[in-house]
């Protein structure tokens, strides 16, 4: 009954989007207007972001802080940007050999299929939804099954703000219903994704197995943080403690493998190990508290999971280790050292509040560890020198190499990964060519201009 019913509604969305796009009005407005509805809808979600972060925090458990203070903002700067390219995307002419007039049309692709994740509902959204519209295509898009609120009500938002019927369509429900509807659909006409590897590798077989929908995929991460011997090591720990821990430590580039080079190893272990159990943990809606619970029980146990891991495979266990009380999904902040490459905590994605810091001797070493994991999503690196900074920023097969900061996530920078951690980029001028495509229209013509 409930996967007939999910089916049912996903055919019954894309049917709307199908229709919105090949009747219009979207992609017949002119960009211009267009534009406008992106930046009052902007508008909208700016006065009601107390709101919006108060969902949130329900819909997810991360603090009302992050939410309010991150999340919200870019959201609207997200928007923002992309109403400024609405009117800004064009065609070229070609001067071809011969006697032709040459033309690229840049066309939106038509029905978005959009799966996102539960760890950053909104921002998610905003990542799928602001270039899919503002290059003038329709959508259906699927909430993760954990957190479908917000996302219901910036689509109201989206109504007030004039956005036509059938454009937008928010869809909550489960992956393997759904999801797969949707990846499988033979009207939606391109699909993109965010969540695990495995369910990458599952939604781009449904599409090759549909009608060979394009895919552009943001997958799972193992990211290197890496902190030279030269670094400013109170502020390294600051740096790659909030590399891990920020939004819970449910974060597809969280720096998840800490490396430390031997001359400041202990030190940064000590003052690693006093800040992860100065971290606040407890009720997101509390000022002051950094760390709410984990998403729900299925993330829960996998993190604790992967801590008995990290203890039965002689990591040394610095601190945490366990659930923090009795009531929530709450997970003590837990720090591991002595981590070796070959450990399960060290090569898979935890997802948890959970720091791996290993040991490492000099550059060429800590390239070749920290290129080898099959993900390719991010890495940091923490040096005061220009030149090893410049060597490990060519070294690193990651789609961003955050050198002295990280988790810097603004409109403009592209956001992707290599190997096994995505197919393309969101985010910037990138984005957009993954809701376009490009026609040739070709004529003959006598005495062109450019002869
Ligand atoms: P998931 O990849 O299974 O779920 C993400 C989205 O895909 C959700 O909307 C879900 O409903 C949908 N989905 C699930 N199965 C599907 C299917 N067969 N067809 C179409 N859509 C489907 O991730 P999940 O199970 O929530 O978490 C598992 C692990 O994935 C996490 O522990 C974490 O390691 C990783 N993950 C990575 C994220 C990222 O930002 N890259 C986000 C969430 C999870
Ligand atoms: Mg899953």
């Amino acid at each position: 009954m409930l996967l007939k019913g999910m089916l049912k509604i996903s055919t019954r969305a894309v049917s709307a989007a199908r229709k919105a796009f090949d009747e219009g009005p979207w992609p017949k407005m002119t960009a211009y207007e267009r534009s406008r509805i992106l930046l009052r809808f902007a508008d909208l979600v700016e006065k009601h972001s107390d709101e919006l972060a108060a969902l949130e925090t329900w819909n997810n458990g991360k603090t009302y802080e992050q939410a309010a203070k991150t999340e919200l903002p870019m959201f609207v700067r997200l928007f923002h940007y992309y109403a400024g390219w609405a009117d800004k995307i064009h065609g070229l002419t070609v001067p071809a050999d011969g006697d032709y007039h040459v033309q690229t049309l840049h066309e939106p692709i038509g029905v978005a299929g959009q799966i996102i994740p539960w760890n950053f509902p909104l921002v998610m959204f905003a990542w799928k939804v602001g270039p899919a519209l503002a290059c003038g295509n329709t959508i259906v898009l699927k909430t993760a099954e954990q957190t479908p609120l917000t996302a219901l009500f910036v689509a109201k938002l989206f109504h007030e703000a004039g956005l036509p019927d059938g454009v937008l369509n928010v869809v909550s429900g489960y992956g393997p219903t759904a999801g797969a509807a949707l990846a499988s659909h033979m009207d939606v006409d391109k699909l993109a994704f965010t969540g695990s590897t495995d369910t990458g590798k599952v939604v781009l077989e449904l599409a090759a197995r549909s009608n060979l929908k394009p895919v552009t995929l943001e997958l799972g991460g193992k990211s290197p943080f890496i902190i030279c011997e030269d670094a400013d090591v109170d502020k390294a720990v600051e740096l790659a403690h909030f590399a891990l821990f920020f939004n819970q430590g449910q974060c597809c580039c969280a720096g998840s493998r800490t490396f430390v080079h031997e001359r400041v190893y202990d030190e940064f272990l000590e003052k690693s190990k006093k800040r992860a159990l100065r971290r606040v943990v407890g009720d997101p809606f509390k000022k002051g508290v950094e760390q709410g619970p984990q998403i729900d029980v299925e993330q829960f146990e996998k993190v604790l999971r992967y801590i008995r891991s990290g203890i039965e495979s002689h990591a040394t266990l610095e601190c945490g280790g366990d659930r923090l009380g009795s009531k929530g999904f709450f997970v003590q902040p837990t720090v591991f050292s002595n981590v070796q490459d070959d450990m399960l905590i060290a090569q898979d994605e935890i997802f948890g509040p959970v720091q791996s810091i290993l040991k490492f001797k000099d550059i060429d070493e800590v390239i070749r560890r920290a290129n080898k994991t099959r993900y390719g999503l991010a890495a940091g690196v923490f040096t005061k020198n220009v030149s090893t900074a410049n060597t490990l920023m060519r070294a690193l097969r990651a789609g961003t190499v955050w050198i002295n900061c990280f988790d810097v996530f603004d409109a403009a920078i592209p956001f992707g990964g290599y190997k096994m951690s995505g197919i393309g980029r969101e985010k910037g001028i990138y984005s957009l060519h993954n809701y376009l495509q490009v026609k040739a229209v070709v004529s003959p013509v006598k005495n062109p201009a450019w002869l």
